[in-house]
Parts: C-alpha cells; structure tokens; sequence
C-alpha cells in the first residue's frame, strides 16, 4: 500500500513551537508505523511563506520579505531531524516549483469555469489568514473579534471567487459515503454540519498587498494564501505533472492537521481538489491543542514552549513519548512538568528500561551473553505468549485507526506482564536449580523485549535503536512481518548502556 503523509506546512512568521513540533512528530510516528508494516512510505513538511501575516511580520522585522522567509524557514527545516523525524520532502511555499504548480491549479479551476470576477466586502482575520461572517464574531469596545480572539479586519476589494457554493451537495455525498475520511467523529461531525449550514463562494484573491503568488494574467491580484498553501500537496509529488511517477502512486494524501485548520483541509480542500477534476484527500484527522501548564499558550502570555528546551531537559525521545502517550491523539492536552517527569519514570524508566537493563545485565554476566533458542514453553510461558500475541494485534489495530496512545498502551501493558513474568519465574533462582529452565525464560523474555522494542520504534526512534544494537539487530532490516520468523535462532546479547535514567 502507499501512504502519503503530511503535516500542515507552518507560517514563517516566528520561530517552532511545541504545537508545530507535535504535528510533526505524530507524522513521523505513522510514517515509521507503515514503513514497519511494509507500505511504501512518502513524508512531506514545509512552510507557509506568504500572506498578510507573514508579510506583516517582516515590516514589523523591518527585513525584505523574501530575506525574512529565507531565515525563517532554516528554523523549521532544521527542527525536523532535531526532533528525530525523517522526512521525504519539504517545500517552501516561495519555491518555483510551487508558484508553478498554485498556478496551474488556478488555471484549471479558470477552465473549469470554477471562478469568477467580483468584489469582497467582509470581514478578515490576519491572525488567522481567514474569512468571518458577523455571526461567527463578537463584538468588544466597539472592535469584532472571533471567537478565539483574533482581531478582525473590514475588507473591500475586487476578488476573484471560487464557486464553494456549488460543491456542497459533492461534499456530503463524498462525506456521508466516506464517513472515515475525517476522524476523530467529532469533528466529521462537525464538518458535516457546517457544511449543511450552507456554503457560500469564497473569495481567494487579494489586490490591497503582494506577497503572494501572483494570479495568472491578473497581476493586480495574489492569490489567498489558503490555496496557495493547500496546493503543496500536490506541488511536493510533482503536480502539475499528472502522469509523474510520484503523482500516479501518492496521491491522495492523509493529512494531519490540527483543530483549528480543519475547516480548510475538509471544506475548501476537497472541493479545490474535485473542481480541478482531482481526488479528494484519503484522510483528515485533526489533532488537539496543547496548553502550558493549565494555560492557553500565547506569545502575549510569554508561555510558548520551546521544543529545544523540553529537548535539552528530558531528551528528545522522552518528549515524543511523552506527547503521544499521554493524550489520546485527537483530544487536548496540557504539558506540564510533572505530568512529562511521571510518565516517563512510570514507563519508561521503572517499566521498560528496568526491564532490559536487568535481563541483558544477567545474561551477560551469568550466560555469556549467549541465549540458546528454545520454544520448550510450558504453560505459564504460553501465557505471556498468547497475551503478547493479543497485545501486538490491538496495537496493529489501534495504530491503522491513529490511536497512537492506545497503541503504546498496549506495549506497555506487555512490558508490565513481562516484568510480573520475570519476578515469578526468579531466572537467578533457576540457575541454581535448573539452567534449561533459566534458559527457556530468559529465551522468551528477550524475544519480547526485542518484539516491543520493534512496536516502540515508531515513537522513541533512537532509543529503540540503540536498544536493539544491544541484541545486534538493526532496524532497517525490520518489518512486522519478521516476527514470526526473525528469532527463531539463538540470541546474543552485549552489555546494556543505561537508557532512559529517571528524572527527579
Ligand atoms: N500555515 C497554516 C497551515 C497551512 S497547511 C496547508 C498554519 N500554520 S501554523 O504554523 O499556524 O500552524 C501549524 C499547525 O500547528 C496547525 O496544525 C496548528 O493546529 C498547530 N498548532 C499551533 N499551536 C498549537 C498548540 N498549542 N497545540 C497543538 N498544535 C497547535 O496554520
């Protein structure tokens, strides 16, 4: 199968935060997830380079606005592998490849007889780089605000429009005969409903400021930075070019996407994609937001988190862990120090780690480094076998269905049966009484530290790989289809280094 992922591509209008980091790395998770399961993987980020907002941030920088963007982007581009994420591509929205491709788009949709000619007046949030009708605003001193608080604009200007009217009855039939495509259920509900509220057609040029793609034979006009930015999608596997390799075998994409964005990917999107006679997209899940301990985080409130800092404190794999095993991907969280502290300890440190450094330690020590294949189970063996087995299909389930927490929680509940096993069965007993024995224990212990090692992969990348070189086994070499297979020989095992230490 092909699986082409994509996180939203980010504004260069300020530096990374944690909620351009979660995106990413939920990105990464799935797209490890599937190169395990054997699916033929295409990763894509990016940024978001024009626009009013973008364009005002480099007045405010007193900087040219291509100069601002090119400073801006390196930040993000370089915060990919610093958050231990492998990417196939990412695009910036100011590249040629890019006007190119947002162009062609709108010359499609022109042919397609999807826009026309008109006059905006209306209200527009800079902050956001989106549209408002009074009903969606309130009012404060005299000044509208939407509902998040973003200030609001008036506008009045000629504007090229998209005929979004005309796809409403398109969109509830695609979504009412897909009814996975937006996930979690909540929030397809919610596109549903606002869609059958009525959709009116959408203004997608803007005359008062330049920093955009220019429209096709109109250069009064830059094209709303909504669907210039969507349409890098498609730009990243080779549109306009339909016949490209990449095109042919990616396309459509699953997009992740957090809340707030979703009404531009689900409404707006699709029905781009479907005017320009293109498939709409195979997924949409929208993730929830973080806050900063208990608080909403704001520039204005001074509590943005920096990725590089939670980094440096409880490293980076903690952090992953931390994210996606803490709250259900979909749902709100809220980041606090004590809450990363906890959970790490709690699974990482006393569960998983205790659990290889004990075993790998005694076997270096008391058998050489040397475990002899055996499947000579009895039936407390069987035990751990059967419930290994059940836990390892809950957590192909849950991570195809992007419950990426359940799916970890699964691995968990595995290592904690495993560590009661080992209590139970006291190998440093066995092996004065009977070493066969020791060995049978100590053979499937292993094999299930390996097997969970493999499932964590996806979310502690490095960790997992420097725990599987304990047992020399390389990842790379690695699909879930292996299990069965891959150990049915004897293991060796060299000398743990520490991994994951506990924070206090
Ligand atoms: N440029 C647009 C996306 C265009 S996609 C064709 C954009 N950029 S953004 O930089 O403002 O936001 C990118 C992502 O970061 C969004 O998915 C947004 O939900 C996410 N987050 C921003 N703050 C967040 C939190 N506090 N918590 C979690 N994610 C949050 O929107």
């Amino acid at each position: 199968m092909n699986f082409y992922i994509t996180t939203p591509i980010y504004y260069t209008n300020d530096v990374p935060h944690i909620g351009h980091a979660y995106t990413t790395i939920a990105c990464d998770i799935l797209s490890r997830f599937n190169k395990l399961s054997n699916n033929d993987v295409f990763f894509l980020t990016g940024t978001d380079e024009h626009g009013q907002k973008v364009e005002k941030a480099a007045n405010d920088a007193k900087i040219n606005p291509k100069k601002f963007v090119d400073q801006l982007s390196v930040n993000f581009e370089k915060l990919v592998p610093d958050l231990g994420c492998n990417v196939n591509d990412f695009i910036r929205t100011t590249e040629n490849r890019h006007i190119l491709s947002a162009q062609a788009l709108w010359n499609t949709l022109i042919k397609n007889d999807e826009i026309y000619l008109s006059n905006y007046e209306g209200w527009y949030s800079i902050r956001d780089e989106a549209f408002y009708q009074e009903s969606e605003l309130k009012k404060i001193n005299n000044k509208y605000y939407t509902k998040n608080g973003s200030p609001v604009e008036w506008l009045k200007e000629e504007s090229y429009f998209f005929r979004l009217s005309k796809w409403e009855n398109n969109l509830i039939n695609f979504y009412e005969n897909n009814n996975e495509v937006i996930s979690p259920k909540t929030r397809y509900n919610e596109v549903l409903s606002f869609i059958k509220g009525g959709l009116k057609d959408l203004s997608i040029s803007r005359t008062t400021f330049k920093w955009g793609v220019p429209v096709p034979n109109d250069n009064k006009h830059v094209m709303y930075v909504w669907i210039d930015a969507l349409c890098n999608y498609l730009t990243a596997i080779g549109y306009p070019d339909l016949q490209n390799e990449k095109f042919k075998k990616y396309w459509p994409a699953i997009h992740i996407v957090g809340k707030d964005i979703l009404r531009f990917h689900a409404v707006y999107w699709p029905a781009f994609l479907m005017a320009a006679n293109l498939e709409p997209p195979k997924k949409i899940y929208a993730h929830g937001w973080w806050t900063n301990e208990g608080e909403k985080i704001s520039k204005s409130l001074g509590n943005v988190i920096d990725p590089y800092d939670i980094i440096s404190e409880y490293g980076l794999d903690q952090f992953r862990y931390f994210l996606f095993s803490e709250v259900p991907f979909g749902n709100d969280g809220d980041f606090s120090k004590n809450a990363i502290s906890k959970r790490v300890n709690a699974d990482l440190s006393n569960n998983y780690g205790n659990l290889i450094q004990r075993i790998s330690t005694f076997i270096v020590k008391n058998c050489n480094s040397k475990i002899k294949y055996s499947n000579n189970f009895n039936d407390k063996d069987m035990e751990l076998v059967n419930n290994f087995e059940n836990k390892f299909e809950d957590y192909l389930i849950y991570m195809n269905n992007y419950q990426i927490d359940k799916a970890i929680k699964s691995i968990i509940e595995i290592l904690s049966q495993t560590n009661a096993y080992v209590d139970d069965q006291a190998p440093w007993s066995l092996k004065k009484t009977d070493t066969d024995r020791m060995e049978v224990v100590l053979f499937l212990v292993v094999n299930i530290i390996i097997k969970s090692t493999i499932m964590l992969f996806p979310v502690i990348p490095s960790s997992a790989k420097k725990v599987l070189s304990f047992f020399n086994l390389n990842i790379e070499k690695i699909k879930f289809d292996d299990f069965n297979n891959l150990f049915k020989k004897d293991l060796y095992v060299n000398n743990p280094e520490p991994i994951f230490p506990r924070i206090n």
